[in-house]
């Protein structure tokens, strides 16, 4: 190896896992034995999390006992929370505030753990934007579904079922994806038995980058440059043109279709019947969506550059009242049922993740060497 082969790994496998395909040739995501496209839209995260989790814990409940559990550790978590932190937390971006009140949740390795870090991004978050907008933070309903308690934290009003449902099938479709950046991270400190909320903390650090975890909020912006329909070819042949990536179209790994994509469009697509989406959002989305595929494939035909899970996780992120600064946190609520599976995992079937390097800086100098202390 040079130092001409730092390339992030690629290729490089580090864990064999039970826990998710991603499957780039197919188009297909699989999370332990089920396809993304038969779950997305029918399950609940809680059951999602009974899924991943079986065999990790000693006694799991069935996920309808496993939702009421974790509606009590949004209770247990709350509780972390102290009277300065308004004062203090909330001039921090969602993320930041969430890593520093993640980083109180106690390490250990039981559910019960798992159960409050699973709960910590949705209380956290929820309070953070309360705390921005000028208002006291929420208790959470513990009898309330996770996705649906999450979005009442946030505005102050019962969810809609639709609301509920559209971010059900985010949290769904982003819960595990494969040995990501942040799920190696989350892995990597597993794997030295630092415990769950510290592989947790790790994960959430790995998110802050504009690499892995930030481009729905740009989505969002190109979409409000762009303005109207009718200027969405014109607007992104002009980008192309400046050399500018798309925001929310292509894959490093899927190569024929995102199924994230298609799962959380099929979701927008159901709140918008439902009346959950502003009047020409998706209109313009799908507008916007059509002419960036068309420019995409005359610039480069030789190439498949399709809709990726960012573009419409803006849009449905959005559409159920979440501002687009929190979008990062949003996606951790989502992604961290993933790194607790992923690294009790690592813990029960793995070794010390310590790979190696090759030293390339400069052999010590003979001048330059200490004298050796006299004899006394
Ligand atoms: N807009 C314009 N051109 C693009 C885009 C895009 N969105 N994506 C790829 N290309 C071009 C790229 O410049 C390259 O051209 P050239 O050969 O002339 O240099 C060619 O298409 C092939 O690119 P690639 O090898 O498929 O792309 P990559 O693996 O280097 O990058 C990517 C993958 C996701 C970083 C890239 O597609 C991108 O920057 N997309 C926009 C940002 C975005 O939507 N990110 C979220 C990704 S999904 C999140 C996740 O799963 O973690």
């Amino acid at each position: 190896m040079t130092d001409d082969d730092d390339n992030g790994l690629e290729g490089v496998v580090a864990a064999h896992t039970v826990l998710s395909e991603v499957d780039g040739a197919a188009g297909r995501l699989v999370l332990r034995g089920h396809a993304l496209d038969d779950i997305a839209g029918r399950w609940r995260y809680e059951e999602v999390l009974a899924l991943l989790w079986q065999d990790f814990f000693a006694q799991l409940p069935a996920a309808p006992e496993l939702a009421l559990a974790l509606g009590h550790a949004r209770t247990d978590v709350a509780a972390l929370l102290r009277a300065d932190d308004r004062a203090t937390l909330s001039a921090l971006t969602p993320l930041e505030a969430m890593r520093a009140l993640l980083a109180r949740v106690p390490d250990g390795d039981d559910l019960p753990t798992a159960l409050r870090l699973v709960a910590a991004p949705v209380v956290f978050t929820a309070a953070v934007l309360r705390w921005k907008a000028g208002e006291p933070a929420l208790a959470p309903e513990p009898e309330a579904s996770h996705a649906a308690d999450f979005l009442r934290m946030v505005s102050g009003r019962p969810a809609t079922s639709a609301q509920a449902a559209a971010l059900d099938a985010y949290l769904v479709t982003v819960a595990d994806h494969g040995l990501n950046a942040s799920t190696f991270a989350a892995r990597v400190v597993a794997s030295t038995g630092a415990g769950l909320a510290s592989a947790v903390l790790a994960g959430l650090s790995a998110l802050k980058g504009p690499l892995h975890g930030g481009a729905p909020g740009p989505v969002l912006d190109m979409l409000d440059a762009i303005g109207h329909a009718d200027a969405a070819a014109g607007w992104l042949e002009a980008a192309l043109d400046r050399g500018e990536r798309l925001m929310g179209f292509g894959h490093r790994i899927y190569r024929v279709r995102d199924p994230r994509a298609d799962a959380l469009k099929k979701a927008l697509r159901g709140l918008a019947q439902a009346g959950g989406v502003e009047a020409g959002r998706v209109a313009l989305a799908e507008a916007v969506e059509r002419a960036a595929l068309a420019s995409l494939q005359a610039r480069k035909p030789g190439r498949v550059l399709e809709t990726n899970v960012e573009f419409y996780t803006a849009l449905l992120l959005e559409a159920v009242g979440l501002p687009r600064e929190a979008f990062t946190a949003v996606f951790a609520a989502g992604r961290v049922g993933g790194w607790v599976a992923h690294a009790r995992e690592q813990v029960q079937r793995g070794r010390l993740i310590r790979p190696q390097s090759v030293y390339v800086g400069p052999a010590p100098a003979a001048a330059t060497r200490m004298a050796e202390p006299a004899a006394v």
